[in-house]
């Protein structure tokens, strides 16, 4: 099984997916499953390849499929679900065989993925963000008007 598959039937991570469905079930607004962690790794990997950034599919894949994990944590606790997830992706990912520096790079990416957090600093990062952002269809959202993103970053047409 490849490392991204690992992650997938990780029992922390089924549990934690599982929470998150039923904390957003009435949710209006964009959600976190598994739909969106695989549309962000999918953009992501196209903008790596068309920008030629060699940045490895196993890794993409992982940032993407952990990026949104801490929303229980957030929801819950009140804990910011980016710093939450970060914790939470490293010990994930330690089970699923990812060395100190892959790791260390993916949990920047999870720590720093927000919008309105600090400027993304390093190719995954960077990645990670602008995929997330572009995997919203925000002009086909019937919550649009009521969403907490600022106009500049709602994406007003299809993107491409
Ligand atoms: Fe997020
Ligand atoms: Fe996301």
């Amino acid at each position: 099984m490849n490392r991204f598959n690992s992650i997938y039937r990780h029992k922390r991570y089924r549990e934690l997916l599982s929470r998150l469905q039923k904390l957003e079930s009435d949710r209006k607004f964009c959600r976190h499953h598994l739909q969106h962690f695989l549309d962000v790794a999918r953009i992501m990997y196209i903008i790596d390849l068309e920008e030629n950034l060699n940045i490895s599919k196993d890794i993409i894949y992982s940032a993407a499929l952990l990026h949104d994990i801490g929303r229980v944590s957030q929801y819950v606790d009140g804990i910011p679900h980016n710093e939450a997830g970060a914790a939470i992706a490293d010990e994930i990912l330690k089970d699923c065989g990812f060395d100190e520096t892959e790791r260390n790079c993916i949990c920047s990416a999870i720590l720093c993925h927000r919008h309105d957090s600090a400027v993304q600093n390093d190719g995954l990062s960077r990645l990670l963000s602008r995929a997330d952002k572009l995997s919203r269809n925000c002009f086909d959202c019937p919550a649009s008007d009521e969403c907490y993103w600022s106009s500049d970053i709602k994406n007003p047409e299809i993107q491409f």
